[in-house]
This record gives C-alpha cells, sequence and structure tokens, in this order.
C-alpha cells in the first residue's frame, strides 16, 4: 500500500494516494494546534464531512487557489456552487464518488451540520475511503452508533475516530467504536484543539491496545505517517 497521512491538526488530513492529493474538512486558519498554513496545501480533491467552521476551514480558498473537487453532501454542494466553487460533486450517505485513483463513500454520521453564516448544511458524514490499497475511514463528527459493524464489514485498514468528547464520542465510546469497526489501526482526532474537547491521549492509546488489540497511531500536529 502506499497511502501516506498528515495529520494538519483537529480532523484535517492530508493524504497521499499514489502521488494525488485528498485533503480532508482543511480547517488550517484559526485551528490552534494545526503547524500548516492553507496557502501550501495542495489538493486534488477535498472531502467535507459536514458544514461547521472547525471542518469546512479553508476548503473555498484552496479550492478556488488548486482548481480541487470538493466532494460533500447536496446542501453543502450548493452552497459551494453559490460561492464561487465550481468543481463539486455532491452525495449523501450510501452513496460513492469514483474517480480512476480513488473512492469516497459516504457514511452515517450522528452530528449536526450548518455553516457560519447560519445556512443550513445538510447531512453530516463520515467516509470510507479507498485508494492505493488501502480503505481508510473518517468518521467525521459522530457519537458511537450500533451500525458501525457495516462500517467494519468494508475491512478497514485505518479507523479516524474523534475522541474528544462534548461534541463527539469520547474516549469510552471510541472504545466500542473500535470494537465494532475492527480496523488493523486507529487514529485519534478532534480533540486538544479547544478546552471543552481535551483529552489524555496516551491514556486512550494505552485503553486501545489493552481493550481491542488494535494498533493505535498517534501523531503530532503536522505529523506523518503511512499504510
Ligand atoms: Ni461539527
Ligand atoms: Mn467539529
Amino acid at each position: 500500500m502506499t497511502v501516506a497521512l498528515r495529520w494538519i491538526g483537529h480532523s484535517a488530513y492530508s493524504l497521499d494516494i499514489d502521488g494525488h492529493k485528498v485533503l480532508i474538512d482543511p480547517f488550517v486558519s484559526g485551528n490552534p494546534i494545526a503547524k500548516a498554513a492553507a496557502k501550501d496545501l495542495d489538493a486534488d480533491v477535498i472531502l467535507l464531512t459536514h458544514a461547521h467552521g472547525d471542518h469546512v476551514g479553508d476548503s473555498v480558498e484552496i479550492a478556488k487557489r488548486t482548481g480541487a473537487l470538493v466532494v460533500c453532501n447536496f446542501e453543502m454542494g450548493d452552497w459551494y456552487l453559490a460561492h464561487g466553487v465550481q468543481n463539486v460533486y455532491q452525495g449523501n450517505p450510501g452513496g460513492t464518488f469514483r474517480n480512476d485513483w480513488m473512492s469516497a463513500k459516504w457514511t452515517l454520521a450522528f452530528h449536526s451540520s450548518s455553516f457560519p453564516d447560519g445556512t443550513y448544511g445538510g447531512q453530516p458524514n463520515g467516509f470510507v475511503i479507498r485508494g492505493g490499497g488501502a480503505a481508510i475511514y473518517h468518521a467525521g463528527d459522530t457519537c458511537l452508533f450500533g451500525d458501525m459493524n457495516l462500517i467494519g464489514d468494508e475491512g478497514l485498514d485505518l479507523a479516524l475516530l474523534p475522541i474528544g468528547d462534548c461534541f463527539t464520542m469520547g474516549i469510552d465510546d471510541s472504545i466500542k467504536a473500535i470494537k465494532l469497526l475492527q480496523p488493523k489501526a486507529v487514529s485519534p482526532m478532534h480533540y486538544n484543539t479547544f478546552a471543552p474537547i481535551e483529552q489524555d491521549v496516551s491514556a486512550w492509546a494505552a485503553r486501545v491496545e489493552s481493550e481491542t488489540g488494535v494498533k493505535a497511531i498517534v501523531p503530532e500536529p503536522d505529523g506523518e505517517f503511512s499504510l
């Protein structure tokens, strides 16, 4: 497999899939833990899980500068089209975006979704991303839910799970989620960005390995790892 991941911070990732660039939820400017600068980020595809400001982030600027395809839910897509982003692919849970080097399947997420300007942002979602021989689940912002076992049936190499509590599942429920998803490895997101979502990530990693046997990968902000 040849997928390299860079955790920008919060729920933001840059993926390199066989030389192609995918950005997920690129919240960079104003992200207290991000070290990257939005102007330096490149993208062929931008995946968005929902419309909250800590996920939409710098996506409009990056999409306009790079011409990247924005892949998001239907209502979000209409907002991007109305804000000068012309390269948009709209879907909803159950659907799959495909090109010749990756796919991204919309999954359920239980959360809310509105843009910072108050516009309704449609149904929040996660994605199962396939490319470079790997399957990666980005959960978006969500609580634990039982149908994660169906997402696990996809055969996941990596799950990216929120652990911050308050707005999403916390550590206890993330352990249950990992048992349902059965990924080969798991990496935490959506924690320590702001005071309400501070977590002891070392304690989380120790629990993951002792209670689930799944490999826990904990990068620093701007840290890279590969599958
Ligand atoms: Ni959110
Ligand atoms: Mn969020």
